[in-house]
């Protein structure tokens, strides 16, 4: 495993993981998973040197929370445990009651990063942030962090906070790179963190799917990315996925995440739905791109252009009546 080059205890992996899939039916992997599976893709991170544990209180409203907690138990000590706010209401007392909720369901008395889920369009940071600072003062929390925010709105609520907003949560793979306009050279210049979300496309990048073999759950119903016009148009990113991978003896999957943390400033926290998946995404922190692969994967990215926005409508409709 590698880590972060960032003032934290313990260090940030560079590859965590995401457990919005523990316990959260939409993703559909059942009660065998929540019960059993996802506990010991927890454990097993934790031997291969995985710090980074990401939640959050809406991931199957609070289950992902509870079953994190009782996966980690003693051992939660090594780990930097990351989870968020949704913030409906967001004035200060709220803010610091759902803390205090998140932590006991984690069974923690940390949470060494509390992330504000997504920006509140209507009511601006100061409000969060004064919650935000208390719970610092008391040392519920160790970190802040944001997701889903723009860069401007990153630095206002570090204005509001008044010292650093740790880290910005969003989605960031090779088939969406918008973080790299502004987002990645800002949390390079100034110590700050980018931590990767949904950096397998929610498995699109694993070369597993195409039209014939689409994933059946609702989370990737919802997706255009798995409409079969899409999986159509992404199977050129894929080969080149597949040639970097051969050359590396690694899978798809892997190369993917190795491109994706190849930035200084990014951690990535893929979900997984086995021991096995999360086993190889772990070891996807230690492989080294060439120049020429991460310039190949990057120009193939480019080329994939998914249909999206008002155009996916007649698709996504046609796609689900197919179903
Ligand atoms: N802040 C936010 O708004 C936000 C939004 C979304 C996600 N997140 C966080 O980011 C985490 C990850 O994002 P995500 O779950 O959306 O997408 P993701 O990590 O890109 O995709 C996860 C899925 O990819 C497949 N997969 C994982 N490892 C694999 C491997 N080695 N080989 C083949 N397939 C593999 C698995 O699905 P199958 O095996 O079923 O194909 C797994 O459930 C979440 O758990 C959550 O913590 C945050």
């Amino acid at each position: 495993m590698r880590y972060l080059d960032i003032d934290t205890a313990p260090k940030i992996s560079r590859i965590g993981l995401g457990t919005w899939q523990f316990g959260a039916r939409e993703w559909g992997y059942g009660e065998g998973y929540a019960g059993q599976e996802a506990k010991e893709i927890v454990r097993r991170a934790i031997d291969l040197g995985v710090t980074l544990f990401d939640t959050a209180e809406i991931y199957g409203y609070g289950r992902s929370e509870r079953i994190l907690g009782e996966a980690l138990g003693e051992r939660r000590g090594s780990v930097f445990l990351a989870t968020k706010l949704f913030p409906l209401l967001p004035v200060a007392p709220v803010v610091e009651q759902r803390a205090v909720a998140s932590a006991n369901r984690l069974g923690t008395h940390l949470l060494d990063l509390y992330q504000v889920h997504q920006p509140n369009p209507l009511v601006r940071d100061g409000t969060i942030m004064r919650g935000m600072s208390a719970l610092q003062r008391v040392g519920l929390v160790g970190e802040v962090g944001v997701s889903n925010y723009s860069l401007q709105r990153w630095q206002a609520a570090e204005d509001a906070l008044g010292h650093r907003v740790l880290s910005n949560q969003v989605r960031y793979s090779l088939a969406d790179r918008s973080p790299e306009e502004e987002l990645l050279p800002f949390a390079a210049a100034h110590d700050r963190v980018v931590i990767a979300y949904s950096p397998l496309a929610q498995g699109l990048l694993s070369g597993r799917y195409d039209r014939t073999s689409r994933p059946a759950n609702r989370v990737r119903a919802r997706n255009p990315l798995f409409l079969p016009e899409n999986l159509d148009r992404a199977s050129d990113l894929i080969g080149v996925l597949r040639e970097v991978a051969d050359a590396h003896r690694a899978t798809p999957a892997q190369i993917a995440l190795a491109w994706v943390i190849r930035h200084p400033a990014v951690t990535a926290i893929p979900g997984a739905s086995s021991v096995e998946q999360m086993e190889s995404n772990a070891a996807a922190a230690d492989i080294d791109l060439a120049d020429d692969e991460y310039g190949a994967l990057s120009a193939a990215a480019g080329w994939f252009r998914p249909i999206t926005g008002r155009s996916v409508v007649p698709a996504m409709a046609r796609a689900r009546l197919r179903h």
